[in-house]
């Protein structure tokens, strides 16, 4: 048992977050031309500031790095001047946010990248299902195996990224390596049948994450960098013949970093099963864990209250409510999220959710 309350302020790094609410990392593909974040998405950002802390949308560290269409990148002045309007207006509103770094890797498609390339991955394993892209959805080609100078290429457009997101003016980056993206590709057994020192053991496939760490750490205080993994979720068609053992021992190395925290998507995006033991990657780990996937006000805290997690990040309801901590101090009703509006679009079903009234409550 603990007595970590959801409403309790909480020290992370350097950052004191007034709630242990998190808003979780969610794709709106709502940039501008370019993939250059625009007003619409600062003032969305703005409206949800009064989370403990807000992970943006997963946000592309080069060209290269792109799978889908309208997510905003990290790599060039024009990006860094949209994302600062973010972090402006977050801090205005006494918010913090945290930037998560994004490279997608398989999970792509020639229409969507310079010179219409083959998306790229740890090996040549084509993932079932589609790529989503301007002309609607179109079937996963299979992907070219990067060569080890593409593979430090990829970890320096990191670093890049990690500079342009301090410019930006961001609390903190979140290495986004969970949900069958680049990073995550290497980690698992199941996308990553490699024979050299990428490849094979925990220790050769958890090199790529060392790597990007390695780098963002020249930029960023350790204790202002958290990760993100997913030992269990086949969405993006992942999979691995032993996520407990191998996550431990991810988990184990991440230890000696010092991070913010490791956010954890527990379970599996694509159905209700649930076979890793989360609590003991829990205790495998010394710092702050972050839970997610699913969670509402009542099992959030029941996990704070038995130790589960220190930090719980809340997706959906957050969309729809961008005062969700005011609603869950309250025990007022939440909004619907309509899904139709939840990928692309305008204002409809981003910035119109309606505030509780205040008066009323
Ligand atoms: C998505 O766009 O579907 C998406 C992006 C990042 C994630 C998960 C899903 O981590």
């Amino acid at each position: 048992m603990s007595n970590k309350e959801l409403f309790d302020e909480v020290t992370i790094g350097n950052l004191k977050l007034s709630n242990r609410i998190v808003m979780a990392p969610m794709t709106r593909n709502r940039a501008a031309e370019g993939n250059v974040p625009q007003a619409i998405n600062a003032e969305y950002y703005r409206q949800r500031a009064s989370a403990g802390l807000i992970i943006t949308e997963a946000s592309q560290v080069s060209p290269e790095g792109v799978g889908y269409p309208a997510t905003p990148g990290i790599h060039n002045q024009q990006q860094v001047d949209g994302w600062k309007m973010v972090t402006d207006a977050v801090h205005e509103e006494g918010g913090h946010i945290y930037l998560q770094l994004w490279y997608c890797g398989r999970i792509s498609h020639p229409d969507l990248l310079p010179d219409n390339q083959t998306p790229v991955a740890p090996s040549a394993i084509r993932p079932d299902g589609e790529a989503v892209t301007f002309e609607g959805m179109k079937a996963f080609v299979e992907p070219r195996a990067l060569t080890i100078d593409e593979i430090k290429d990829i970890v320096s457009q990191y670093k890049g990224a990690a500079e342009k997101a301090k410019q930006a003016g961001f609390d903190g980056i979140e290495v986004h390596a969970a949900n069958g993206y680049l990073i995550d590709q290497f980690l698992r057994d199941g996308s990553n049948h490699r024979s050299d020192e990428y490849g094979g053991s925990v220790e050769n496939r958890m090199r790529l994450l060392d790597e990007v760490l390695d780098v963002v750490s020249e930029v960023w205080d350790s204790r202002s960098i958290g990760v993100r993994l997913s030992p269990e979720n086949s969405y993006n068609s992942m999979s691995d013949s032993d996520p407990q053992s191998h996550f431990e021992y991810f988990i184990t190395q991440l230890n000696k970093r010092d991070l913010a925290y490791i956010h954890l998507l527990e379970g599996d995006m694509m159905s209700e099963s649930r076979d890793v033991d989360y609590r003991a990657l829990r205790d495998t780990y010394d710092g702050i864990y972050m839970a997610n996937n699913g969670y509402d006000k009542q099992r959030a805290q029941t996990a704070l209250t038995n130790g589960d997690c220190d930090l719980v990040a809340i997706g959906v309801p957050f969309l729809a409510n961008p005062d969700l901590v005011y609603r869950y101090e309250n025990d007022l009703p939440l909004n619907e999220a309509d899904q139709a509006t939840f990928y692309g679009g305008d204002e409809t079903g981003y910035t119109d959710y309606p505030f509780a009234d205040k008066e009323v409550a």
